[in-house]
């Protein structure tokens, strides 16, 4: 068994940029769940799979032909890496995430991730479902409105012209999706440690994160 460090919490929260942060200073893998539920939702758009179509949504999740180069996402050959960052890809990632079935499919997958000489989890069921055994489970929060205001700003950087109130409204309805949903809701682990993000930029969210590691 390997140490495996679990990073969860809603959209625009800082996960992604806290796990990469955290794979730099540790050498560990890196597990980057979200990518995995978007590619599989990139792959139902473009096989024009049926929503409820639960058969084949399993099917594909079960032999996604994903992989992750560096800090690209190869769908099938293809690099996908700013096609799956949208919005709309999230929307459809929430939306089969919901499914338990289409959950189950992805959890051996996810699992493999945790290799010599460990991982960084970052994810909606990092500490409750998928690694509930981790000896450090990391749950991050920030109000909407900074969320919206955070991902806005990455969406700019990565060229993609984004609304601060449609954003709001999208991180919202993902957020209830997420966290009402009956298999994996969006919630911490008991023993999982919060951090309130709202107030604290990219750097001190690192260092708590780096205090608590070396506790
Ligand atoms: O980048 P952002 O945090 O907004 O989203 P993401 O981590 O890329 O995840 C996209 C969607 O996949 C989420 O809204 C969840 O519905 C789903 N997801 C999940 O259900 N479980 C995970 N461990 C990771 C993502």
């Amino acid at each position: 068994e390997f140490p495996v460090i679990t990073i969860d919490g809603p959209s625009g929260v800082g996960k992604g940029t806290l796990a990469q942060y955290l794979t730099c200073k540790t050498g560990f893998h890196l597990l980057d769940s979200g990518a995995i539920y978007r590619s599989l939702a990139y792959g139902v758009t473009a096989n024009q799979i049926a929503i409820d179509d639960v058969a084949s949504l399993v099917a594909l999740a079960e032999t996604l032909p994903v992989e992750f180069k560096a800090t690209s996402i190869i769908y099938d050959g293809t690099d996908v890496t700013a096609k799956v960052r949208t919005e709309e890809v999230a929307a459809v990632a929430s939306t089969v995430a919901a499914i338990p079935e289409v959950r189950s499919a992805l959890l051996n997958r996810q699992k493999a991730f945790a290799q010599s000489p460990g991982l960084i989890a970052d994810g909606r069921d990092m500490g409750t479902v998928v690694f509930p055994g981790s000896p450090l489970k990391l749950y991050l929060t920030a109000s909407a409105a900074v969320r919206a205001e955070r991902r806005v700003k990455q969406l700019k950087n990565q060229g993609i012209d984004a609304n601060i109130a449609q954003i709001t409204k999208d991180i919202e309805e993902r957020d209830l999706r997420d966290s009402s949903r009956k298999t994996a809701p969006l919630k911490p682990a008991d023993d999982a440690i919060i951090i309130d993000t709202s107030d604290l930029d990219i750097n001190e969210v690192c260092q708590k994160a780096m205090a608590l590691l070396w506790d």
